[in-house]
């Protein structure tokens, strides 16, 4: 019998796990990692360092930080064979299912299947980090019928992403950008990828599985592709007059206003405001771009109209702002949270391999019982 309790639809307030990673509070618009806020963290940290008190539970001591920097760095190179098999996937295949079919072949390259071996545990980890920026670059330039560029791995980690997009090193600021931007999507709490990656990983499979398995939950635009969206929106709005006309029509339509609300935060989502920040400093110098001020005009409005709802532009509203003014194209946004949350689904597996015990919740069956099965000449006819 396992019809014990009423279900509860998304699991909605039920805790799956406990969990010592990151922290929200979601009325107050608090998120820290380890106890640390991100503001602070966009300020002084970098997002591999960020990945290290993620993964390990605290700051590395600057030799610890030298190695994982310097074992990533290493490792930033795809095996040939990898980048054949990426060849042959079909040029209209979105970025993301890329990503997950890479990652996942991955785990044949590199045998991980033994998890409670330490030194499979950090490797994988390594291995993870490193590549998947590799993964997404060389995706975006096969798609467009180039050839992919091999890492530079005198470059910085962001810088490095950068050049094998562009073939062009970033100037320090967009640098700082693309890091920021890593850094503030490592880790949110039990969102759906990392309930995935703790599902996948308390099965014993290989990390690459795990991974693969969060990449696939990811890409579904009810998590990570609502940076697109707000792209999309806010240039069929084109101008700031038409702002407003445009809301005011959503609303009557009942329809949701992309980049807009979250399920968590009841207040102005913290890595929205680092990153309108960001997006400020970036189109002062820029300053052809129209669309910051639509953007800003779309965030007044809904203020106006839907702030006693407690609906605020969430982390999606700003990052596609900020990656459109970096030059980055649309169907990279949500690659490249992936190759943000990597860290935090890395640190979940871990915790979730500590107190392990495989994920089997209960249902509650609403289907026949003690039925017949009826032969053809008896059964309804078409
Ligand atoms: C993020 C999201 C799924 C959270 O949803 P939720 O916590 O389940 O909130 P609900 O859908 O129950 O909405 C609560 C109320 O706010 C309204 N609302 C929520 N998001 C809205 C939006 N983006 N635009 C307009 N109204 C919105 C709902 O219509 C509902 O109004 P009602 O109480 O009058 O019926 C939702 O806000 C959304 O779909 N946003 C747009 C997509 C997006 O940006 N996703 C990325 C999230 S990081």
């Amino acid at each position: 019998m396992e019809e014990r309790v009423d279900v509860v639809p998304g699991l909605e307030g039920i805790p799956a796990a406990e969990s010592a990673i990151s922290f929200i509070d979601g009325e107050k618009g608090v998120l820290e990692y380890r106890g640390i806020p991100v503001e602070e963290l966009a300020e002084k940290s970098t997002f591999l360092e960020v990945s290290y008190l993620l993964i390990f539970g605290r700051l590395p001591t600057a030799r610890e930080f030298e190695r994982f920097k310097k074992d990533i760095t290493f490792h930033t190179r795809l095996k040939l064979k990898i980048l054949r098999m990426m060849e042959y996937l079909p040029e209209g295949g979105h970025p993301m299912d890329y990503l997950q079919a890479t990652t996942s072949a991955m785990g044949m390259y590199y045998p991980a299947r033994n998890t409670l071996d330490e030194r499979v545990r950090y490797e994988s980890i390594v291995r993870l980090i490193a590549k998947l920026p590799t993964i997404v670059a060389a995706c975006h330039r096969l798609r467009h019928g180039d050839a992919p560029i091999q890492p530079d791995n005198t470059l910085s980690f962001p810088a490095n992403f950068y050049y094998m997009l562009f073939e062009k090193e970033p100037d320090e600021f967009t640098e700082k950008i693309i890091d920021v931007v890593l850094l503030l999507h490592a880790d949110h709490t039990m969102n759906a990828s990392t309930f995935s990656a703790r599902v996948v990983g308390s099965t014993l499979a290989d990390p690459y599985t795990v991974v693969s398995s969060a990449i696939g939950t990811l890409s579904g635009p009810l998590h990570g592709g609502a940076n697109e969206a707000v792209i999309e929106m806010l240039e069929e709005i084109g101008t700031r007059e038409k702002v407003r006309p445009y809301i005011d029509g959503k609303l009557e339509r009942k329809e949701k206003i992309m980049g807009i609300g979250h399920r968590v935060y009841k207040t102005r989502d913290p890595r929205a405001k680092i990153l309108q920040g960001y997006a400020h400093k970036l189109f002062d110098q820029r300053t052809d771009e129209k669309l910051l001020e639509v953007a800003e005009e779309v965030d007044k409005v809904v203020d106006e109209k839907l702030g006693h709802k407690k609906l605020y532009p969430n982390v999606d509203f700003y990052s596609g702002i900020v990656f459109k003014g970096i030059g980055i194209p649309t169907e990279l946004f949500t690659p490249i949270f992936a190759m943000g949350r990597v860290s935090g689904w890395l640190a979940h597996w871990l915790e979730q391999l500590r107190t392990n015990r495989i994920y089997r919740p209960t249902q509650k069956y609403t289907g026949l019982r003690g039925e017949r099965y009826t032969p053809f000449p008896e059964r309804a006819r078409d």
